[in-house]
C-alpha cells in the first residue's frame, strides 16, 4: 500500500495512519498511483509535505533523549528536561523563555489542568509550569511514548495521547488549552479548521502562539499574517517571548469576561 510506503522511512513510521491519509489526499488527484513514476513523485512530494508539518521538529540527536530521560532525577530537574526540550527544534526556541511565558499566565488564570495540542516535548517545560494535570495529543507515535515515559516515571496525573486533532469531536474539560505553534500547519491542511476547533475546546483559556521568524531563526515574519486569527477570539492580551509571539484568548463575543461559553 502506498501508505506503508510513505511511511517506510524512520522518520515517518511512527506518524499516525489517518493523518499521512489526510496529507496524500491533495496530491492522490494530482497522480496516478498505479503508474511507477507517478507514484514516486506521489510519494517523494507527500513525505515533503509531511517533513514541513512535522518532520522539520525533529533534530538528529532525537535517539538519545532516553538515555536523558534517565539522568531526569525528579519532575522539576530543570537541567536535564532542557537538554530534552532543545531536541525538538520548537522547544528549544522556546525553552530560556519558560519562566516568563508561565509566571505570565499564573497571573491570568489558576492552571490545574491543560490540554496541549500537537504537544511534541513541550511536557517537559513542566519544571517552570508546575506539576499539573498534563494531557497532550500528538501524531507521532515515538513523542507520545517518549512524553508518557516521563509521565509514567514520576508517577505524574494526564497523558500524552496518539491521535491526530482533526479525528475528534470533542475534548475534556481544562482550565488552560495550549495551541503552540500548531494552528497555521491546521489551516494548511484544511482551511478553518481552527473555527471548528475553537468551538469544540471546553476550557476557561486557550494560550496560543505564533512563530515571528522562520523556522530554525531565520527571517522575520510579519505578525500581519494573523489577522484570519484575530477575528476568530478575543485577545485577553498579547505578549511576545522570544520569536514566538502569544496571544491569551477568550472566545470573541463572550459575555463572560473570563469564560469560553461560546466554545462548549
Ligand atoms: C511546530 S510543532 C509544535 C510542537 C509544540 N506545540 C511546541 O510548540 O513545542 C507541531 C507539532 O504538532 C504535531 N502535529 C501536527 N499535526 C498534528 C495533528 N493533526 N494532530 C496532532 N498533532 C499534530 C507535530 O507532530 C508536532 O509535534
Amino acid at each position: 500500500m502506498v501508505l506503508e510506503e510513505i511511511k517506510e522511512k524512520k522518520e515517518y513510521h511512527g506518524l499516525n495512519d489517518n493523518f499521512v491519509r489526510r496529507v496524500m489526499k491533495p496530491y492522490e488527484l494530482k497522480y496516478n498511483i498505479y503508474e511507477p513514476k507517478q507514484r514516486k513523485r506521489f510519494v517523494k512530494e507527500v513525505r515533503a509535505k509531511l517533513r514541513i508539518l512535522y518532520g522539520a521538529f525533529l533534530l538528529p540527536t532525537n535517539k538519545k533523549r532516553y538515555d536523558i530521560l534517565n539522568k531526569i532525577k525528579t519532575w522539576d530537574d530543570k537541567e536535564n528536561c532542557e537538554k530534552v526540550l532543545k531536541m525538538h527544534l520548537s522547544t528549544r526556541e522556546r525553552f530560556r523563555h519558560y519562566d516568563k511565558i508561565y509566571s505570565w499566565l499564573k497571573t491570568k488564570t489558576k492552571i490545574h489542568t491543560v490540554f496541549d495540542i500537537g504537544c511534541g516535548f513541550n511536557i517537559f517545560s513542566m519544571p517552570w509550569l508546575g506539576n499539573v494535570h498534563y494531557y497532550g495529543l500528538e501524531i507521532n507515535k515515538d513523542d507520545v511514548d517518549f512524553c508518557n515515559a516521563f509521565l509514567n516515571k514520576f508517577k505524574l496525573t494526564g497523558a500524552i495521547r496518539y491521535g491526530d486533532v482533526f479525528d475528534f469531536d470533542k475534548f475534556m474539560r481544562v482550565d488552560v488549552v495550549f495551541l503552540f505553534k500548531v494552528l497555521e500547519g491546521f489551516e494548511a491542511l484544511e482551511r478553518g479548521f481552527t473555527e471548528r476547533l475553537l468551538k469544540k475546546l471546553d476550557c476557561d483559556y486557550v494560550l496560543v502562539s505564533f512563530a515571528t521568524r522562520s523556522l530554525g531563526g531565520g527571517k522575520i515574519i510579519s505578525e500581519k499574517r494573523l489577522k484570519w486569527f484575530l477575528e476568530l477570539v478575543d485577545v485577553v492580551e498579547r505578549k511576545k517571548f522570544g520569536d514566538e509571539v502569544y496571544f491569551l484568548c477568550k472566545k470573541k463575543g463572550s459575555t463572560d469576561s473570563f469564560g469560553f461559553k461560546g466554545f462548549v
